[in-house]
């Protein structure tokens, strides 16, 4: 910096004690405003004036967390902590760094840190409960839960996150009654928290109160009338025509909204497993993985299916339709290439450029399958595979139904039907448990298909 060395240097020393604290505001402010690089800069500037400013330390080990470089964030954090040991939302964020890296006991000591420096640090106490219910701590993290909602009767993500644990672990209709008073309650105390609001419909419907749940649906769309959330969701619940796939708006609206707390509701629902099934039924097809793929995750949301793949692929892609959700799979790392676009068109504009197409979870955000895997089958080259995992519909004689979650359910006879009409062959169709819902294991199918080479083909 030519500007102090021309300065006297106490004039200088005077210049640097009065400047960061300007220059650590606007690095707050970049920070905000989600201008990362801006906000690094000046982060770093603030360092460069005081080395051991534990502001800057902190918010840049939050920073460079956000940008996948978690381990530098968790040691400029732990640096600010040997200055200022007493600091609550530093342990707090330190905590979240552990627990979106996959590591709840860190995690559990981080926040049990924030809260004995501040007891009603309501952010910390809900977070210690995540992950008490993260490692299967039911009991503790149902206290946790209630200590929260104790010290914040009026926290909606407290009331939130209790009705989210009922339902998860509901063991009776009553649990499933406390979780909707609990949504209720959340949405009352912050009207713009509309995903409880979505919680709510689908546990009212779980509950058998069908008119009920139309009617939270019928009430969100009259205040909104271009949302496409209610507009679905009522569809879903009966109340109007359902469409043959959930619209691109719907997908986004949802997704987005959901990325960053995502990964969070799935590490609690530990029986989601559709990208470990759907990657072990490929290992039964595929060649032992030598890294010679061009694969793509259709549907990649967060990227879960990334670190399962990746030994086959010596180019992996990833597409998504959500922004949101895209940005936290840049983040998780693993892949060469992401896409934020919607899937068929995507796959339209790729003939023959794939060996392997999985996707995990996300045709069950389609109604009907004949565009999407007739695309799939032009975007894989001969001989390449195609693996994808539905809601299983046992019985009846419909193709498809949407159910109240919102997604779609497949028969298998159809989902054999569709993929013979669209030039597939070696149709293999397991019946296994994907997740659980309110409670109950949620059949699906785990569908593997291969397009046959040209020869076979014509
Ligand atoms: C339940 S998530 C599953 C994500 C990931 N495969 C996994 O198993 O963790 C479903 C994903 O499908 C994406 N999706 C749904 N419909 C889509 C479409 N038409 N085009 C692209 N992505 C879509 C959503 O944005 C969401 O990220």
């Amino acid at each position: 910096m030519a500007m102090r060395t021309v300065l006297p240097q106490n004039v200088a020393l005077r210049r640097s004690v009065r400047d960061f604290a300007g220059v650590l505001q606007q690095a707050l402010c970049a920070h905000q405003a989600d201008d990362l690089e801006t906000a690094e800069r000046l982060y770093r500037e603030v360092l460069d004036l005081r080395a051991a400013q534990p502001d800057a330390l902190h918010y840049l080990g939050v920073l460079c967390h956000q940008q996948g470089r978690s381990d530098e964030g968790v040691e400029l954090i732990r640096t600010a902590l040997k200055i200022t040991p007493r600091h609550p939302d530093a342990h707090n964020n330190l905590g979240n760094i552990h627990k979106e890296c996959g590591r709840p006991a860190e995690a559990e000591a981080c926040y049990r840190h924030a809260l004995a420096c501040a007891p009603d640090h309501h952010n910390a106490q809900g977070n210690l409960a995540v992950v008490l219910e993260v490692q299967e701590r039911l009991d503790e993290a149902f206290e946790a839960y209630g200590a929260l909602l104790a010290q914040a009767p009026d926290d909606a993500r407290g009331h939130y996150l209790m009705g989210l644990f009922l339902r998860n672990h509901a063991q009776s209709m009553e649990h499933l009654e406390q979780s909707a008073e609990c949504f209720r309650r959340a949405f009352a105390v912050d009207p713009r928290s509309l995903r409880a609001l979505e919680a709510l419909g689908v546990t009212l419907y779980a509950l058998k109160r069908h008119d009920e749940a139309r009617q939270v649906y019928r009430d969100w769309l009259a205040r909104e009338p271009d949302n496409p959330v209610p507009r679905h969701m009522l569809a879903a619940c009966g109340g109007a025509e359902a469409p043959s796939r959930a619209d691109d708006a719907y997908v986004r609206e949802l997704f987005d909204g959901f990325a960053d707390s995502f990964d969070e509701q799935l590490l609690k629902n530990l029986d989601y497993r559709a990208p470990q099934v759907l990657a072990a039924a490929l290992g039964e097809v595929l060649r032992p993985a030598d890294g010679t793929l061009d694969v793509l995750d259709a549907g990649c949301g967060t990227g879960l299916c990334a670190p399962l793949v990746r030994a086959h692929a010596r180019n992996l892609v990833g597409v998504d339709l959500s922004g949101g959700m895209v940005e936290k799979a840049r983040l998780r790392g693993g892949y060469d290439d992401l896409e934020v676009a919607e899937l068929t068109s995507y796959l339209q504009a790729h003939p023959d450029a794939y060996d392997l197409v999985l996707s995990a979870d996300t045709l069950v955000y389609f109604g009907r399958l004949e565009d999407v895997l007739a695309a799939a089958h032009a975007a894989l080259r001969p001989d390449g595979w195609l693996g994808f995992t539905l809601e299983a519909m046992e019985g009846g004689t419909a193709d498809l139904e949407i159910t109240p979650s919102g997604r779609y359910r497949h028969a298998r006879r159809y989902v054999e039907d569709v993929l013979a009409s669209r030039g597939f062959r070696d149709v293999r169709i397991q019946g296994d448990t994907l997740r659980r819902e309110a409670g109950h294991a949620v059949a699906g199918w785990v569908v593997l298909a291969q397009r046959p080479s040209d020869a076979l083909a014509s």
